[in-house]
């Protein structure tokens, strides 16, 4: 088996200093990456979650001898994240313009609002965007439709959670866990004694035929909501490019989240409330003991 993360280094190391401080991966995700895509030699990239453009550029770099290969780039955000004066994905126009004839980006939605127009016959996705749950299924699940047989998916921070302040940011491995695939991949941790933090897995026929475990993916309780018009956006693509019944599987999963987190709501008041209730009694009790046992035994008889 390849190791991607050693394969032509040599290609990523007179940018690396360059790119190192606005991307954000470790040393060796950013040369699996390059590793990858200088062994496969995709045509057609499409790289979700842009930020400073640390990947984008590192991407394009990769490609650069690659006859007709282009780079499509998407980002929620029209401003990069840890730079709000910005626009996301700067990097490349401010430190690599003469790469930027083989790039397009699109800012200021989810993919599902610019998929349909970036179009099929994509061998290669980078996924990078929200880590938490259903985040990177939801992402996976709008761009799979548009995926060559026998591309690859790439998914960044797939054990981000094994960092103790990112908890929560199980969105990624969520999907490398439940998504089918013929071959799944990671480089070697940087991290001793945690799993590697990128994988990538084939994108295949088997894929498509069991998406339906990405749509079970999406009743584990959510970390984060979805706004009405991703939503909206993203049932365009469902329903156009699945089964009905995966569709309802789609909608079914909205409804229940929406409940669930309607009456978690409702049991963190009732908590809160009992707890009130609870202390009051306890003041009650010491501040004047011979009330509290009066009302107490009162109270009950009613
Ligand atoms: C972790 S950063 C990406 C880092 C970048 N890949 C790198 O290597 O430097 C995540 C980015 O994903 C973007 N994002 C979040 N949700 C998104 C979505 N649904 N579609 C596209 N981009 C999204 C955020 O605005 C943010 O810029």
């Amino acid at each position: 088996m390849i190791r991607y993360e050693e394969f032509e280094r040599e290609r990523l190391d007179p940018i690396y200093d360059t790119v190192a401080p606005y991307s954000e991966m470790s040393k060796n995700e950013r040369y699996f990456l390059n590793g990858i895509i200088r062994s496969l030699k995709p045509r057609k990239i499409l790289e979700v979650g842009v930020s400073s453009g640390g990947g984008s550029a590192l991407i394009l770099n990769a490609i650069r001898d690659i006859e007709g290969a282009r780079l499509y780039s998407v980002d929620y955000t029209e401003t990069a994240y840890r730079y709000p004066d910005k626009p996301s994905g700067f990097l490349v126009e401010e430190k690599f313009p003469e790469l930027a004839d083989k790039w397009h980006v699109y800012r200021g939605g989810d993919v599902s609002r610019f998929v349909e127009e970036i179009g099929g016959d994509i061998d290669l996705l980078m996924l990078d965007t929200v880590h938490s749950h259903p985040w990177e299924t939801l992402n996976f699940l709008c761009i799979l439709p548009f995926m060559k047989a026998d591309s690859w998916c790439v998914l960044h921070d797939i054990s981000l959670f094994a960092d103790t302040k990112f908890q929560n940011a199980l969105a990624c491995r969520y999907l490398f866990t439940a998504v089918v695939s013929d071959e799944k991949i990671s480089p070697v941790s940087d991290y001793p004694g945690r799993p590697a933090n990128i994988g990538a897995f084939r994108v295949s026929n088997v894929t498509m035929k069991y998406a339906g475990n990405l749509f079970g993916n999406l009743f584990i309780p959510w970390g984060t909501g979805v706004l009405d018009k991703d939503f909206g956006d993203m049932k365009k693509v469902i329903t156009k490019y699945y089964a009905p019944e995966q569709y309802d599987a789609f909608c079914e999963a909205f409804a229940f989240q929406k409940d669930l987190m309607k009456r978690r709501k409702e049991d963190r008041f009732s908590v809160w409330l009992n707890h009130k209730v609870w202390s009051f009694k306890r003041l009650a009790k010491r501040a004047c003991p011979s009330l509290y046992y009066w009302l107490k035994r009162h109270l009950k008889k009613d």
